[in-house]
């Protein structure tokens, strides 16, 4: 398995340590996302160095009447993909007047909350919370229209899958829509290493929490020890890969042990010399022209797409190709 990017979270004990007994070892980055970890990722969003959240955010409000026209009519059928607060698509919903509004996350009962409130702003909109892990296999309840499909996927979410798994993914999002269906999609473009690297390794080390708090999640879920002050946080830009890669470094010699657990469940007892890494996360960085290859690949055609005065993120507007 990559470690770009979560699967259904059917038997967290048996897939971690399946992962930290690999020769090279890895933890899928949806481990990072327990309380502590959403709570750490809402701070980097706002880190002088992390620009990804800012600069979408920018790009959208002022390209908002360009979306709107590049869509064409009103009542799309919005289905935000990893919707959490629900705030990025709200601000969408004056410029496409959607017919129905589809929030898919994990936690479902986070949704229901923030769908709770969002009704309350946007009263006559139909909304509907989908509790589903899309990141496999999206499974859409009758409830969503057909009509009109608009697939919302923003924050470069994209890049923690590996391009051959963005591009089944994409592909299974295409299987969802008509050939009136499309998609809106953020994407984090190549930049200078520098700027690459701060973003995943700033000054007051909250992505290195970010990090190291995976440690607390895999001992919660798989009973390892871990003690997070044994390793240290390392992000490096791949060029050849085109992605950043996210580490944890065994800052001295460790033994990490899990106990086994039933007749069935085997332990663990994993050495690790000083400086050797576990893989916690791929974040790959696109050219425009690759990403539309991509598009392309799994079956939409970008139809339109804005990006800021630096180049350095894209958003994305793609159409079904006709089936
Ligand atoms: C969620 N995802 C798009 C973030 C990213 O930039 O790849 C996760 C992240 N990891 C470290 N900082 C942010």
């Amino acid at each position: 398995m990559s470690q770009s990017q979560p699967s259904p979270v059917t038997d967290p004990r048996g897939e971690l340590l399946a992962g930290l007994r690999a020769p090279r070892p890895f933890v899928s980055p949806k481990f990072f996302y327990d309380a502590l970890g959403s709570r750490l990722f809402c701070a980097i969003t706002e880190l002088d160095e992390y620009y990804p959240t800012r600069t979408e955010a920018a790009i959208m409000a002022a390209a908002l009447a360009e979306i709107r026209a590049a869509w064409g009519s009103p009542g799309c059928t919005l289905i935000d993909l990893g919707a959490g607060d629900c705030e990025k698509a709200s601000r969408l919903f004056a410029a496409l007047d959607p017919a129905q509004y589809v929030a898919v996350d994990i936690s479902e009962s986070f949704l229901e909350q923030s769908l709770d409130c969002l009704r309350q702003r946007f009263p006559s909109l139909p909304m509907l919370a989908v509790g589903a892990d899309f990141s496999r296999e999206l499974e859409l309840p009758a409830e969503v229209r057909r009509e009109a499909r608009l697939f919302f996927y923003p924050g470069s979410s994209i890049g923690n899958f590996t391009p051959g798994e963005a591009r089944a993914f994409l592909s299974g999002l295409r299987g969802h829509l008509d050939d009136d269906g499309g998609l809106l999609i953020g994407v984090d473009l190549v930049k200078d290493r520098a700027t690459l690297e701060a973003a995943y390794d700033d000054a007051l080390g909250v992505t290195a929490a970010f990090n190291l708090n995976l440690l607390r999640n895999v001992n919660r879920l798989a009973g390892t020890d871990f003690d997070p002050a044994d390793w240290r946080h390392v992000a490096f830009f791949d060029a050849a890969n085109s992605r950043i890669e996210m580490h944890l470094e065994a800052r001295r010699p460790v033994t990490v042990r899990a106990p086994a657990s039933g007749d069935r469940a085997q332990g663990l007892e994993r050495r690790f010399a000083t400086g050797e890494r576990i893989h916690t996360e791929n974040s790959c960085k696109y050219r425009l022209e690759d990403f539309r290859a991509l598009l392309e690949s799994a079956g939409f055609a970008a139809r339109q797409s804005w990006t800021d005065p630096r180049g350095w993120f894209a958003v994305i507007l793609a159409r079904a190709h006709r089936s």
